[in-house]
């Protein structure tokens, strides 16, 4: 590990000429965002951070936020409720896809695409007299260890162009996976994506999950161990779409990735990573962070196999 910052700032200097990929610009506002920025880290499960490139650039959660929310909900309903809604099947198809809702059960194949994860988003619910955004805005305070907030215009430019998630909720509506406060729930769903983090942040997120879901700062037990099994799994088998069995092959390893640009991995009992640049593939994930994170894993001989 002594070299391991020399070796990140390696990787930020081999990928950054990669101009390949594209802004997310079905977002409007995140089609905005400098496509240069470039960061990585490693925060390991006793909090030792390594990095390099630009990680206090804030950026939006997107769907990274997905295993937390999952998490949080299984927490709240337990795996009985849960399972019985969304399912744990890989999909094979893009994050966004709505055709499996027609198939076999009419409920989402996993709580990592897009369906699954509005539908977990509408079964957290105010607890407490605690409001939902606020247990959401909580729960990854408690993760990253400071107080986070959503990127407003963000929300407000997914909200205003999300005719496809909305499609995708009102079937679920349809199908009873959900209850009536779709436009809440919605709200809820983009405000999660919506959720301000740099890339250090997302490490210790990881780190968190890496470290059976005890954040290595606070000491904190901020998802209950049982749980973070099931964030993994569906992590390792459904995180990264239509591309989860080429990442399973190559990287081995749990991962998410979010439209911003941003990628998280979990290295059981070891450490987190996670890489951010906003130029992503047609699967939703971003080109040099895929790379970075790959050469890491092989380098320090990361895989889980
Ligand atoms: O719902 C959406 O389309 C976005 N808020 C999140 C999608 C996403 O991040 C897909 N991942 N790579």
């Amino acid at each position: 590990m002594e070299y391991m910052n020399v070796f990140l700032e390696e990787l930020i200097q081999k990928y950054s000429s990669d101009k390949k990929g594209a802004q997310a610009s079905y977002i409007p506002e995140l089609a905005k965002v400098n496509p240069d920025y470039f960061g990585i880290a490693v925060v390991t499960v006793d909090g030792d951070v390594y990095s390099a490139g630009d990680i206090e650039q804030n950026f939006t959660l997107q769907s990274a936020s997905k295993p937390f929310v999952y998490g949080m909900a299984l927490e709240e309903h337990g795996r009985e409720f849960i399972r019985a809604r969304v399912g744990v099947e890989p999909s094979g198809e893009a994050f966004n896809s709505i055709v499996e809702l027609e198939k076999n059960t009419h409920r989402p194949y996993n709580p990592m695409i897009n369906s699954g994860a509005i539908a977990i988003s509408s079964y957290i619910q105010d607890k407490d007299k605690i409001k939902r955004l606020e247990r959401v805005l909580n729960l990854f305070g408690d993760y990253v260890n400071h107080p986070v907030s959503v990127d407003e215009a963000v929300f407000q430019s997914e909200k205003k162009t999300a005719h496809r998630n909305r499609s995708i909720a009102h079937l679920l509506r349809h199908f009873d996976v959900i209850g009536d406060d779709i436009e809440e729930s919605l709200d809820l769903y983009f405000k999660q994506c919506s959720v301000l983090i740099n890339t250090v942040d997302l490490a210790t997120m990881a780190a968190t999950l890496a470290n059976n879901g005890v954040q290595p700062k606070s000491q904190k037990q901020v998802i209950k161990e049982e749980y973070v099994s099931d964030m993994l799994s569906l992590m390792f088998t459904c995180g990264m779409y239509d591309t989860a069995g080429e990442w399973a092959y190559t990287v081995g390893l749990p991962a998410k990735s979010g439209v911003s640009g941003c990628i998280l991995a979990v290295v059981p009992g070891k450490m987190g990573i996670a890489a951010y640049s906003p130029l992503i593939d047609q699967h939703g994930h971003s080109v040099r962070s895929v790379n970075a994170i790959k050469d890491l894993v092989k380098k320090y001989n990361l895989s889980i196999f």
